[in-house]
């Protein structure tokens, strides 16, 4: 028996298939994550066992989908991802992004009206607690932000979860000390998990 052939079903298959690589090859171009860092983080998800994962600062969404890959290969899991409403206006923005990659069922993206702290606070607000085993903390980049945000996030977050972000060094001299400093425009590797 000959079966039919339904492009749509194909279609969805070769988006299924979207890995790391293929998201570099396609949208190499689009700023900011580079493969590099999608790898690290692949690399601590695998190591600690991570699935549940919040993004504060998606810009056109590329690092969302390397880890909607990332999730993809692992089989489980989910990311919620923040971001301003001015998001919206980038070409490509997340919404072309997920749906080129076929991750809608992985990547729930929220354009925020003021700041992501407000959408973390209605969570918080709502009895919501230890969603998240992973946070990249992408966005703000402003100590006053910053210093609120880690407060929310940490609120949030799972024992034992864990917090990367670029922008942390702007914490230091508020000496927090409870969380994963991680630069990964410098690529240096886990050098302080105390988890969150
Ligand atoms: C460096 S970009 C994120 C890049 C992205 N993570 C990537 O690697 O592809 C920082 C993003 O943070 C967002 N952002 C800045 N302040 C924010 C706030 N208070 N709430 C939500 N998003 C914010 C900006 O709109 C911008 O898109």
């Amino acid at each position: 028996m000959i079966s039919a052939y339904h492009p749509e079903d194909f279609m969805a298959t070769v988006k299924n298939a979207f890995g790391i690589t293929d998201i570099t090859r396609e949208f190499g171009s689009v700023k900011y994550m580079k493969e590099a860092q999608a790898l690290i983080i692949r690399d601590l998800v695998k190591e600690y066992d991570l699935s549940n994962f919040l993004e504060i600062g998606f810009f056109h969404g590329k690092s969302s989908i390397y880890m909607g890959a990332i999730l993809r290969e692992i089989g489980k899991g989910h990311l919620l991802t923040i971001d301003l409403e001015g998001a919206r206006k980038k070409s490509p923005n997340i919404i072309d992004l997920i749906d080129a990659t076929g991750f809608a069922d992985l990547i729930t993206p929220v354009f925020a009206h003021r700041s992501y702290t407000w959408e973390l606070a209605k969570l918080i607000r709502d009895g919501k607690r230890e969603l998240f085993d992973f946070c990249y903390l992408d966005g703000g980049h402003t100590f006053d932000v910053t210093a609120l945000g880690v407060m929310l996030v940490s609120a949030l977050m799972k024992p034992g979860g864990i917090l990367v972000s670029k922008i942390l060094r702007e914490l230091e001299s508020f000496g927090t000390n409870y969380c994963l400093r991680l630069d990964l425009r410098r690529s240096e590797k886990f050098p302080n998990i105390l988890g969150v």
